[in-house]
């Protein structure tokens, strides 16, 4: 079994770690029992902070009601960036390598500060204030960082909105937390592909009339629709500003910004991470999990728009003073080696991607990334989505030539920071398991009535006990966050993903147990998919399943059920997912569309997704029990016209 393969930490790179595992041990344990005394000493050593806590936690966790570092006064930019002034000016803070192999920046610490502090000097004058939302739709340049980082300087709460959402999208967002200004560019740039993000935003602003101002990067030459009330020019109104700008003294649990996530219901939530707890964790993991020293740099291929960019591109890097990568394009433009000319080309010392990428550049074979040195690369590292164990052993061997370790992290948008990983040089690992939980994370496995599984098993995950980078809110609607996180088992938090759990204490983490699907570590809810298909007016009814796929580890399967009279047809399966794309962005396109004269109901009118999955994953053998079904000649229908794959 994959379970039995154990590749033990090198004894030599172990010499060199941060800590070793006997240390892990010691302070997991008192990260544990003595939370206080804990974190009071981590937070001292990886944040600023212009006043004390009076309190390190205080709260309730099962009422999702916390509070770090209380009445501690912060703010994140001054730790990101002027905190390392004095040692660190002339270091570069941000390696910026554009779309073409040719395009590529250096911005120091130095630079950095300018640059922030224009940009928040920007936002000031167009009259945003501590505690505004700016919803932030760029593409992956440097003023993506900039934007972000001049809204925490001046204690507004970003909304960054990823640059593949549609219109619609950008809309429900802007409007959910009430963004009054909008940062974008005229266009992205993305594998040689142009994005049209300032005409998305255009778009989506025609149903946002409180958006006063839209301050537009020029990354391209191209043109676009201006509304000089409203749109300023980024070159413009830095040149207009000064470069010094003091940083807004914050409250530890302040909000610090606001990231649209899907969950099994309704509407995406927007999850609200707090100030100091959120820094705190984030570099703390980034230090310790991919065992970060002085002078390395880091690549995390994430986009800002995901929490894996907000935490581990910008956040924790920046805290730690970390030279950080920031990549616009694709892993395969201009041609599949782009990741190691990257590496080479900026001598990355550690990687971090997604097993969706690893797995469609596996499938393209050994020779790309051969044509590469990769010297540099120390440590590997793994996001977003389980990692078979074929894709482990790819990026170990291939990848790393077998020296490099893969921490393999598991955590979520509402975690703000790693929860489940191994440490690297320190914790010995199994090809496809997240390993051990991170310092102050406590994670239990519950069965079916929600009892505790002891030793060796598999549940449902769930954690007991409050860490600083938990979800404070979801913004608007508390009690949301309460039903969505705290209701299912009472006293834990339901993560929302089942586990196992080996006989070395060692976490495997399995999948949604709940109706999101993981679409190359891209989250979707299914009530969202159907609410988009829906919306066309040749759909009845729509129900959505994941089903496992190859490269993107899962993808969507559409059932559709057409008003009646409405013929189906190939061009309409097309129109159908152009129609979502249109709707959501074109990372949420259904791979596959079945047109279903009914759905499996039961008698109550509930859709039996169980069923649906079943058929989806071509599993029809063990369908379960059917006998609820109002009409179980569906079924029947439904699987005789299934779409092989
Ligand atoms: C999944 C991304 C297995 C999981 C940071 C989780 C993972 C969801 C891993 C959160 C991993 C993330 N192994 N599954 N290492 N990392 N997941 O909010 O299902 O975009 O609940 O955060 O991704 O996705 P989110």
């Amino acid at each position: 079994m994959a379970e039995d393969k154990v590749y033990p930490v090198d004894k030599e790179r172990a010499a060199h770690s941060l800590i070793n595992i006997d240390d892990y041990h010691r302070l997991y344990q008192q990260s544990i029992d003595q939370p206080d005394i804990f974190w009071a000493e981590q937070a001292e050593k990886f944040v600023g902070f212009f006043e004390p806590w009076s309190k390190v936690f205080d709260g309730e966790f099962a009422k999702a009601q916390v509070a770090w570092f209380k009445d501690a006064k912060l703010n994140v930019s001054w730790n990101c960036i002027d905190r390392h002034l004095p040692q660190r000016a002339d270091q570069t803070a941000i390696i910026w390598e554009g779309d073409e192999p040719d395009s590529s920046l250096h911005i120091t610490y130095r630079d950095l500060h300018q640059a922030v502090c224009r940009m928040a000097n920007v936002l000031k004058a167009r009259g945003v204030k501590k505690g505004d939302r700016v919803c932030i739709y760029m593409p992956m340049i440097p003023e993506a960082a900039y934007a972000m980082l001049a809204c925490t300087r001046i204690g507004a709460v970003h909304s960054v909105v990823f640059g593949g959402f549609s219109p619609d999208a950008i809309r429900d967002r802007i409007q959910d937390s009430d963004c009054r200004t909008v940062i974008t560019a005229n266009q992205g740039v993305r594998g040689g592909k142009l994005i049209p993000l300032k005409h998305n935003v255009d778009k989506a602003l025609e149903q946002c009339p409180d958006v006063h101002s839209v301050i537009v990067v020029k990354h391209t030459e191209a043109d676009t629709g201006w509304h000089a009330e409203r749109d300023v020019w980024y070159h413009e109104a830095i040149s207009q500003v000064d470069d010094q700008c003091p940083a807004e003294v914050m409250d530890a649990e302040d909000a610090l910004f606001i990231l649209y996530t899907s969950g099994s219901t309704g509407k995406p939530k927007g999850v609200l991470h707090s100030t100091a707890g959120y820094l705190l964790q984030a570099a703390m993991s980034h230090k310790y999990i991919f065992d970060y020293h002085e002078g390395e740099v880091f690549w995390c291929t994430a986009d800002v728009g995901w929490v894996t960019g907000h935490s581990y591109i910008l956040y924790g890097p920046l805290c730690n003073g970390a030279t950080t990568l920031m990549f616009e394009g694709v892993p395969t433009y201009p041609d599949a080696s782009r990741f190691w000319q990257v590496i080479d080309k900026h001598h990355v010392n550690i990687f971090y991607t997604a097993p969706t990428a690893l797995r469609a550049l596996m499938s393209l074979g050994d020779e790309p990334v051969k044509s590469s040195s990769r010297a540099s690369l120390r440590l590997l590292g793994s996001v977003g989505e389980p990692i078979n164990p074929e894709a482990w052993e790819w990026y170990h061997k291939v990848v790393g030539e077998e020296r490099c370790p893969i921490v393999d992290t598991w955590w979520q948008t509402e975690t703000g920071s790693t929860m489940i990983s191994p440490m690297a040089g320190v914790t010995d690992l199994k090809p496809g398991s997240a390993t051990l939980p991170f310092f102050g994370v406590k994670p239990e496995l519950l069965d079916a009535h929600g009892k505790v599984i002891q030793g060796a098993g598999k549940g449902n995950l769930v954690i007991t006990q409050s860490w600083p980078s938990q979800i404070r809110t979801v913004f608007g609607d508390h009690q949301r966050c309460v039903d969505t996180y705290f209701k299912a088992y009472p006293g834990y938090y339901f993560t929302g993903d089942s586990a196992r759990r080996d006989k070395d204490g060692y976490y495997w983490i399995i999948g949604r147990v709940d109706d999101v699907i993981n679409v190359s570590g891209h989250r979707l809810g299914t009530a969202e998919l159907e609410s988009a298909l829906v919306l066309h007016p040749k759909v009845a009814e729509a129900a959505v399943v994941g089903y496992p796929h190859d490269i993107k580890g899962n993808a969507v399967y559409a059932y559709v059920t057409l008003m009646t009279g409405i013929k189906d047809s190939d061009d309409l399966k097309k129109e159908l997912i152009q129609f979502v794309a249109d709707e959501i962005g074109a990372f949420a396109k259904p791979e596959i569309v079945q047109f279903a004269p009914g759905l499996p109901k039961t008698r109550s009118g509930k859709i039996m997704r169980r069923i649906l999955r079943k058929i989806a994953a071509n599993e029809i053998d063990h369908l379960g029990d059917t006998t609820t079904l109002a009409e179980p000649s569906v079924v029947d229908n439904l699987i005789e016209h299934r779409v092989n794959r």
